[in-house]
């Protein structure tokens, strides 16, 4: 084991020993995200496993104490916690079909997470994550923003992947957003998207590569939306880019990094759109999410971050929340 804790260094914990929060365990340990990793798990056994072999390569990543089980203490004075637990997707369900069995397992673990670590910034990652939001927002009462969804910050590393292959830019270089549910109703902000400095929709292709005209973009936009479903369908779950993602937002919380973001957090009077958590591009610095951006929107994003807005609300209304 390394060296007792000192005051002063940082604990995240995860709440959900599975692919996702295993994955994203892993993926924090090996960037030094945090200085203490916490595993939260109601299967004992598998906890215990995955923080083992965990540990085993410890030789190998910066400076971390590691530690799990089933008891809500090991989560205990946490300045960030993530939670993935909940019902597993299956091949052919959409994440909201998850909504009843996550809000239910919300409401039964987060009074436990709120007492072991009252000041800690809470992410909720499990799906269907905008509801799950919602949900976990109204049960904990905490200060709007420092409870949020990791939302479509994956998304938004899809499409800006997607752009990159096409256009033969490095992914650095593309600023692209998705927005709305993290789900179906999603949307790309292709007005204000860039690459390289230059407005994507103004791209003109180089080197050889095929055009961005809209049945490109229509094309990419739809992979995005497709992308789990069809990683589900081949391995079951989706976990190494959302490990990612979660490790990203993260660090932009403990590291105070006022970065830019598209976390779902509950938006009061975005363009009109009030009382349903939606991503946005949004600040994330120690606090949790600092504000949200007024990025520009053409008059169909606007439309189509509307409808994403209604489709949450038909489903926080299904379900009584
Ligand atoms: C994903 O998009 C399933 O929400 C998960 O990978």
């Amino acid at each position: 084991m390394n060296a007792p804790l000192r005051r002063g260094t940082t604990k995240l914990a995860i709440v959900g020993a599975g692919a996702v929060g295993s994955t994203l365990a892993y993926a924090a340990l090996t960037r030094g995200t945090a200085r203490s990793v916490a595993l939260l798990d109601v299967n004992k056994q598998k906890v215990e496993a995955e923080v083992l072999d965990l540990q085993h390569g410890m030789m190998f990543i910066p400076p971390a104490e590691i530690t799990g089980g089933d008891d809500v203490e090991v989560c205990r004075d946490a300045d960030v916690v993530v939670v993935t637990a909940g019902a597993k997707q299956q091949p052919g369900q959409t994440r909201i079909d998850l909504a009843e069995a996550t809000i239910g397992l919300t409401k039964r673990i987060l009074p436990g997470l709120l007492e072991v670590a009252p000041n800690a910034v809470y992410i909720m990652v499990t799906n269907p994550v905008d509801i799950v939001t919602y949900a976990a927002q109204k049960i904990s009462g905490l200060p709007a923003g420092r409870l949020f969804g990791s939302g479509t910050v994956l998304d938004s590393s899809r499409l800006r992947a997607a752009l990159a292959v096409h256009c033969g830019v490095a992914v650095g270089n593309v600023h692209a957003y998705i927005a709305g549910e993290h789900g179906d109703s999603e949307l790309p902000l292709w007005s204000s998207a860039t690459i390289g400095g230059v407005p994507l929709l103004d791209w003109k292709s180089i080197a050889g590569q095929p055009p961005l005209d809209e049945a490109a973009r229509t094309r990419i936009a739809h992979e995005v939306v497709d992308s789990a479903y069809r990683i589900i369908a081949g391995k079951g779950a989706t976990n190494y880019a959302v490990g990612l993602a979660a490790t990203r937002i993260i660090e932009a919380v403990l590291k105070d990094e006022h970065r830019v973001l598209t976390v779902s957090s509950k938006l009061e009077d975005y363009y009109g759109i009030s009382d349903v958590c939606l991503s946005v591009p949004s600040v994330i610095d120690r606090r949790g999410v600092a504000g949200v951006l007024g990025v520009p929107l053409s008059d169909e994003e606007l439309a189509g971050l509307r409808a994403s807005a209604d489709s949450m609300r038909a489903v926080q209304k299904r379900f009584g929340l």
